[in-house]
C-alpha cells in the first residue's frame, strides 16, 4: 500500500529523530551535570560579567610587558571586576596584589603557558614569595606560580622558598600550579577555593591558617632521601576551637617521589580533611606526625574520609588522627564550608 508503504517509514524516521534528539539532551544534561565542576576560562569571564581585559604580553604586543605593571595601573579602591589578561609566556617577575586593590581576575593562557617564575629564599615566608596577593575578591586562572631558589633539607640555609602567599578573604584559583622545593603555598589566612590546581613540594608545603577547600586538586611530593625525617604535605595552624579555619581537600590525588605524612600538628587546633582522595604509596604508614611539635595532639582534628589508594589504610595511622564518618564529613564536602555560593564568582 502505498500510503503505508510512505508514511510509515516517513513516521518512522521521526520517531527515530525524535530520538536521537532526545538522547542528545539527555546525555547533554548528563555530560553537563557529570562535568558541572569543571570551570573554565571563558564560564569564568562570563560569570566575572566584562569583556575588558587588559592584556600583559611579554613581546610587547599589549598593554603592558609585564604583570606587575598592569596591576598598578588598576585604581586604588577599584571596585569593578577588571580583567588582566597574561599572555603565554614565562614571566620573570615578583608579583604583588596589595590590599587596595581588589576584584582583580589575573586570567592566563593555561598553566602550561603562562608561568610567574621568581627566585627568593629568605627567612622570611612572606618576603621569600614569588606571587602575593594580599586584596580581597582576587581571582587567578591557568596560571603557574614558581619560586626557583634552591631551598630545603638538603641545603644548609633554613631560608623559605614561598611560590604564593595568599593573605585576603575570597580568593580562589582555577588551573593553576605552584612549584617549589620547600613551602610552596602559604595559605595564611581568609576563606579560599582552589579548583583543579598542581601543587608540588617537599616540607610543609600547604601551610597557613586559611580556611580553604582544595578541590581535585593534584599533589606531587619530591621527598628528598638525604632527608632524616619524612616531611608533611600540609602544616595547620588553627589555634583555637573557635576558628573557622581549615585545609579541605575533596577528591584529587597525592602521589610522587618519596614518602611524606599527610600533615603534621602544627598548633593545638590544627585542622585539615582529605575527603575521597586517592593516596599513592607515598603516604606512609602513619599518615599523620606531630614531629617537632610540644604540644598534646589531642585537640587536633587531622581526618580522612573515604580515601582510596595504596596509601589509604587506616590500620597503623596515629592514634589522634580521625576517620570521619557521612555525618563528621557532611560540613566539609561543599563549597558552604567557605561560604563559597556568596562569593565564588563561578556560583554568582
Ligand atoms: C564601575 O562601573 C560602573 C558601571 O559600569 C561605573 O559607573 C563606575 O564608575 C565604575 N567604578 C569605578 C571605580 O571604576
Ligand atoms: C637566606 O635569606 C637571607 C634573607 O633572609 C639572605 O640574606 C640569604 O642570602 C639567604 N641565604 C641563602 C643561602 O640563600
Ligand atoms: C607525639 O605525641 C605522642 C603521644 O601521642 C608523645 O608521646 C610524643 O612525645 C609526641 N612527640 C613530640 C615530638 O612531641
Amino acid at each position: 500500500m502505498p500510503s503505508s508503504s510512505s508514511t510509515l517509514p516517513w513516521a518512522k524516521n521521526v520517531a527515530y529523530v525524535h530520538f536521537l534528539v532526545m538522547s542528545v539532551l539527555i546525555s547533554d544534561v548528563v555530560h553537563c551535570s557529570s562535568d558541572r565542576n569543571v570551570i573554565d576560562s571563558n564560564l569564568l569571564t562570563q560569570k566575572i560579567g566584562t569583556r575588558r581585559a587588559t592584556i600583559v604580553d611579554i613581546s610587547g604586543q599589549g598593554d603592558f610587558r609585564t604583570i606587575q605593571a598592569a596591576i598598578d595601573a588598576v585604581p586604588e579602591g577599584n571596585s569593578n571586576w577588571t580583567i588582566i589578561h597574561v599572555r603565554k609566556g614565562v614571566y620573570r617577575e615578583k608579583v604583588h596584589i596589595p590590599r587596595n586593590k581588589p576584584f582583580i581576575f589575573l586570567r592566563g593562557n593555561g598553566k602550561g603557558k603562562t608561568s610567574i617564575v621568581w627566585s627568593q629564599s629568605s627567612v622570611d615566608n612572606y618576603q621569600s614569595a614569588a606571587f602575593l596577593v594580599e586584596s580581597q575578591n582576587f581571582v587567578a586562572f591557568g596560571i603557574s606560580f614558581k619560586n626557583e631558589a634552591p631551598t630545603g633539607i638538603a641545603y644548609t640555609s633554613r631560608n623559605q622558598s614561598v611560590a604564593a602567599f595568599v593573605g585576603a578573604d575570597k580568593v580562589a584559583f582555577y588551573h593553576c600550579a605552584f612549584f617549589s622545593s620547600h613551602n610552596t603555598l602559604f595559605d595564611y589566612k581568609g576563606r579560599h577555593y582552589y579548583d583543579n590546581c598542581y601543587i608540588q613540594g617537599s616540607i610543609d608545603f600547604i601551610f597557613g591558617r586559611g580556611q580553604s577547600m582544595f578541590h581535585n586538586c593534584e599533589i606531587f611530593v619530591i621527598g628528598d632521601k638525604r632527608a632524616e625525617i619524612h616531611g608533611s604535605i600540609t602544616a595547620h595552624s588553627r589555634r583555637s576551637a573557635g576558628e573557622n579555619s581549615g585545609f579541605v581537600f575533596v577528591g584529587g590525588k597525592i602521589y610522587g617521589v618519596g614518602s611524606l605524612y599527610l600533615g603534621r600538628a602544627n598548633a593545638p587546633f590544627s585542622r585539615v580533611v582529605f575527603a575521597n582522595t586517592y593516596f599513592s604509596r607515598t603516604i606512609v604508614p602513619q599518615g599523620w606526625t606531630n614531629w617537632s611539635y610540644a604540644g598534646s595532639p589531642d585537640r587536633v582534628y587531622l581526618a580522612e574520609y573515604k580515601c582510596h589508594g595504596p596509601g589509604s589504610a587506616s590500620k597503623d595511622r596515629a592514634k589522634w588522627s580521625k576517620q570521619l564518618d557521612d555525618k563528621e564529613v557532611a560540613p566539609f564536602l561543599s563549597i558552604d564550608y567557605i561560604n563559597g555560593k556568596q562569593w565564588l564568582p563561578a556560583w554568582l
